[in-house]
Formats: C-alpha cells, sequence, structure tokens
C-alpha cells in the first residue's frame, strides 16, 4: 500500500476499513475455535436443511441436532442414504445455482435417499480467509450433526456420504476428521485452494478423513499460492480432468458467446466456469449412468498426453464421480482423463504408436497431423493433434480422443498439414517419412489394433494427401504362415516401446 505514490485519500480509507473489519473477523473466528464446548448444540450454526425431492431448491425442513422430533417432520427415512452438500464461499450471500442441481441428480439416482444441504452462508460470505478459517467451525457442527444422528437414532455412517465444494470440500474434511465414528465417503469438488495449499492434514480435507476420500481438480491453474483450486493430491483418488488445470468451453471465447446470448448476469457464473465444472461432472455421473466416463492413473501430465497411461490392469482405471471404484492405494493416486465441454462429458481416449522411417536425418517440432478413425459404429474425421518432435527412425507415442463411439477400429487415415504460417523450408525440401504400421490402443475397451499400409509403406508427406491404413490381417496367423523373423522381432520392440 505504501509503496503507491499519492494514494486517494477515500481508497485509502476504504482500505483501512477493510484491513480492520478483517481483522474483528478473524479476531471473531479466533475466539469462537478457543471456546469449543462438548456436544453443545447452542453453538451449532450451520443450519442443515433436508430437501425433497419435489422441492430441490427450497429450504423447507431443517433437522435441528438435539430435536428429536425434526427427524420425523422431514421425513428422515432411516435406513437409506444421506447424502451432505456442503457449499463454498459465496459473494452474494446466497446459494449458487448449482446447488438445486445437484440435489436433484442425487434424488434422480437414489430416490430415497436423504439428501442434506448445509446452509452456513452467513459465515461463507466474509472475506475469503475469514471464511476459509471457518471451515474449521462449519466442519465441527456437521461433525456434531452426524455425531447426533449416530448417537441417538443409530444412524450407520456407512450409509454417509458428504460432498464439498471448494471451501466446502475442507469443511468436509475437518467433519470426517471429528466425527466420533469414520464417515463412509468424502467427495471433494475442487478444493479450495488458497491457505490450504500448504496447510496440515487436520485442517483441510485428507484421506484420513473418510473410509473413502475421492476428489475432483478442475481450477488449478498458475502457481500453488494462487491456485483457486488446491493442486496438491488430498484423497484417495484424486482426478485431474483435463490436467486439472483449466476445463473446456469455459474460455474467453466461450464467455464472449455466452454474454451474447444472456447478457452480463452470468458473468460471475463464468469465472468460477472451471471451478464449477468439478460439480457438473459429479451430476454427469449421476444423471448419465450409461457413459461413465473414465479416468487413468499416471505419474505426470505429460505422460497421460503421450498416451502411455491407458492400462487398466491393477485398477489403473477408474470411474470418475459416483460410481468410483474404492481403491484405497497407500500414496495417493493421480488419474487423469479428457472430457467434452458439455455434458455427457465422455470422450473415447486412444493410444496411437507410429515408427516413422526416413532415409535422411530430419527432426521438426510442433507438426500438426490430422487423424481420422472409421469403425463398426461410427467414425471420427480430422482429429487434430500436434506432435511436439517427429525424427527419422524414430516411434512416437501421443493421446488422441473423439466424443464418437466408434466401437471396433476398422481404419486410419494419417494427414501431415502445411505449418499455418508460410515456411520457406517446406517449398524447398520435401519432407516425406514412410510409415508401415501404425498401433492403436483404447483405453475405454482396453483393445489393441495394428494397422497395415495396403501396399507394405505408405509415404506420409508435409502437405500431401492422407495415408490409408486398414487392420492388419490376423497378426498370429500372418506369423504362423511364415511372417519373416524381421517383423515379429520388430513387432516385439514396438511393443516395449
Ligand atoms: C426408506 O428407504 C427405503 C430404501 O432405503 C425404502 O424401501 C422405504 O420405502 C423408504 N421409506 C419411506 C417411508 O419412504
Ligand atoms: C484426524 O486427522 C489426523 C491427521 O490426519 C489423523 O492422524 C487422525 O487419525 C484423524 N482422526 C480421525 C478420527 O479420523
Ligand atoms: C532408417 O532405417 C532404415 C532401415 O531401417 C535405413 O535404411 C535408413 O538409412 C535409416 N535412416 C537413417 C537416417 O539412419
Ligand atoms: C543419422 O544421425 C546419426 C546420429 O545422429 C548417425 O549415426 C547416422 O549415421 C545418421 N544417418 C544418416 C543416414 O545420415
Amino acid at each position: 500500500m505504501h509503496l503507491l505514490p499519492h494514494p486517494p485519500p477515500l481508497c485509502f480509507r476504504q482500505q483501512k476499513i477493510f484491513f480492520c473489519s478483517l481483522f474483528f473477523s478473524l479476531l471473531y473466528v479466533f475466539c469462537a475455535l478457543t471456546a469449543e464446548g462438548e456436544n453443545n448444540f447452542e453453538g451449532i450454526e450451520s443450519k442443515f436443511s433436508l430437501r425433497t425431492p419435489a422441492d430441490p431448491d427450497e429450504d423447507v425442513c431443517y433437522l435441528v441436532p438435539g430435536q428429536v422430533n425434526s427427524l420425523a417432520q422431514c421425513n428422515f427415512n432411516h435406513t437409506s442414504k444421506t447424502f451432505v452438500v456442503i457449499h463454498g464461499w459465496t459473494v452474494t450471500g446466497m446459494y449458487e445455482s448449482w446447488v438445486p442441481k445437484l440435489v436433484d441428480a442425487l434424488y434422480k439416482r437414489e430416490p430415497d435417499s436423504n439428501v442434506i444441504v448445509v446452509d452456513w452462508l452467513v459465515r461463507a460470505q466474509q472475506h475469503y480467509p475469514v471464511s476459509a478459517a471457518y471451515t474449521r467451525l462449519v466442519g465441527k457442527d456437521v461433525a456434531t450433526f452426524i455425531d447426533w444422528l449416530e448417537e441417538e437414532f443409530n444412524y450407520p455412517l456407512n450409509n454417509l456420504h458428504l460432498l464439498g465444494y471448494s471451501l466446502g470440500a475442507h469443511a468436509a474434511g475437518i467433519a470426517g476428521n471429528l466425527t466420533k465414528k469414520k464417515v463412509n465417503r468424502i467427495t471433494g469438488l475442487d478444493p479450495a485452494g488458497p491457505t490450504f495449499e500448504y496447510a496440515d492434514e487436520l485442517t483441510r480435507l485428507s484421506p484420513d478423513d473418510a473410509q473413502f476420500v475421492d476428489v475432483l481438480h478442475t481450477y488449478t491453474r498458475g502457481s500453488p499460492d494462487r491456485s483457486i483450486g488446491i493442486q496438491k493430491p488430498v484423497g484417495h483418488i484424486d482426478i485431474y480432468p483435463n490436467g486439472g488445470g483449466f476445463q473446456p468451453g469455459c474460455n474467453l471465447g466461450e464467455a464472449l458467446r455466452l454474454i451474447a446470448e444472456k447478457g452480463f448476469g452470468d458473468v460471475d457464473q463464468l469465472v468460477k466456469c472451471s471451478h464449477e465444472r468439478s460439480i457438473h461432472l459429479f451430476i454427469d455421473s449421476l444423471l448419465n449412468e450409461e457413459k461413465p466416463s473414465m479416468a487413468y492413473r499416471c505419474n505426470t501430465k505429460e505422460a497421460f498426453e503421450k498416451g502411455l497411461c491407458l492400462s487398466c490392469r491393477k485398477n489403473r482405471c477408474n470411474n470418475l464421480g459416483y460410481k468410483v471404484n474404492r481403491v484405497r492405494t497407500k500414496r495417493n493416486t493421480k488419474m487423469y482423463l479428457k472430457t467434452r465441454a458439455q455434458m455427457p462429458y465422455k470422450v473415447f481416449h486412444y493410444q496411437v504408436k507410429i515408427h516413422f522411417f526416413g532415409k535422411t536425418n530430419m527432426t521438426k517440432t510442433d507438426q500438426p497431423f490430422l487423424i481420422s478413425l472409421y469403425g463398426t459404429l461410427d467414425e471420427s474425421e480430422n482429429i487434430a493433434f500436434t506432435l511436439p518432435e517427429v525424427s527419422s527412425n524414430k516411434t512416437f507415442s501421443f493421446l488422441i480422443y473423439t466424443e464418437v463411439d466408434i466401437g471396433d477400429l476398422l481404419m486410419l487415415k494419417l494427414q501431415w498439414e502445411k505449418d499455418t504460417f508460410f515456411s520457406w523450408s517446406d517449398w524447398w525440401t520435401p519432407f516425406t517419412f514412410d510409415i508401415q504400421r501404425i498401433r492403436v490402443k483404447s483405453g475405454e475397451t482396453q483393445k489393441k489394433v495394428v494397422f497395415c499400409s495396403r501396399d507394405g509403406t505408405s509415404r506420409l508427406g508435409k502437405g500431401e494427401e492422407a495415408a490409408i491404413f486398414v487392420k492388419c490381417s490376423e497378426q498370429p496367423i500372418n506369423r504362423k504362415r511364415g511372417g519373416t523373423k524381421k517383423a515379429s522381432k520388430e513387432n516385439s520392440a514396438h511393443e516395449s516401446a
């Protein structure tokens, strides 16, 4: 502040007021935290609204810890599952529009369940650091409520699933850590990053907080201390859709299109687009059961982009969202997938491996290609991708994906595009590679297909026509009929590449 040469007096005063109110708010949180009591229902400020399938967007009935009648009054079903939805920070002090959508989707999938929305709106509309510090009190409220359900009504915590968004994810984690018995599951929907990235496990969501903790990371762009969503894995399974940084359909162009269509009212929505995508991905998993998105374990985003992680062996792949397989490994498991820009988000992932034969030594970087896949059910043409490097006599592996369910693959076309800018070197050096085989592995079906050039070898020239490859006639038969030793050797070399 003192770095500003001549602060306008009014602005300066406003900032003082801001920091002053921030100080007192934090002081209040601190005092409230040090005055924690045992099972004191009086101190609970969060409200527990049992929503109904008929009225998913209204708070019509509250479950009140300590008031036994409230459960019967709200028609709480003691034998079915309970979902507890915890919202995050709010600028407006109102529920965001995703709340009724998630409630509705939960009831559509589990009609007999109890869907409870935790209302901590008053604490959630403070300055961010104040609201962030309040997650501890909200978590404590939720834990007291859960202990009460368990002790008073013998409600099995095995039926309890907490879902927390942003700051709500950490509140859920704290709740899970404070309950006397462990809750069944916590789903963290893009848990908040600021003030939590470097926090210890007690003050944020962590795998200890429930029998099973699954997390979606959708807006983790920028340096760790700037990222809206927490970057490090905090559950048993941490899924990073589209790398976790930023989501498709949330870019500026999309924002402008939406503004043109809907006006400026939804600007707030656009800012949070990637952050909130975590919720919509979960809703997708509830509503579109027949189109489950698969995520794949991978050590790095870069390895995933090369298509190296599409294996399902030993629990390496999993369903995103509601029907996740509970895989509890000792270390955190990072998983990746690509998605569409709208619901249903599912895409089909393929690893493509190509060996580029070249007579001369040649290396080119950032080369644009188009690939078309044809299968038993459908086709997907001109999928664009860029290879960071292509060089003679080397094998390259990369990931492509498509929204279309192609079925079993039959044919493939590959085209090497001209650079978008005019390049003299393109003009006088004919860049060509020879390709004999292309290997494709499907993530969703785990099937592998080898494509062969129809003429034994196809020439792929930059800026020229597409080369066509068809499914090779059955490899084992080929080999039996005297496929040369050289060919099978080369096969196994590719297999291990
Ligand atoms: C409570 O849920 C169970 C299933 O968990 C269902 O069979 C039963 O009909 C529900 N009871 C009421 C009163 O809705
Ligand atoms: C709470 O979290 C701490 C730290 O992660 C862990 O050691 C402890 O076992 C947890 N307690 C419960 C009841 O889950
Ligand atoms: C690439 O390999 C082929 C045979 O496999 C060979 O004829 C050619 O000279 C090699 N190219 C380079 C640049 O070494
Ligand atoms: C290509 O380069 C490699 C090493 O860079 C060299 O060993 C090889 O002889 C070269 N091949 C040709 C055909 O120039």
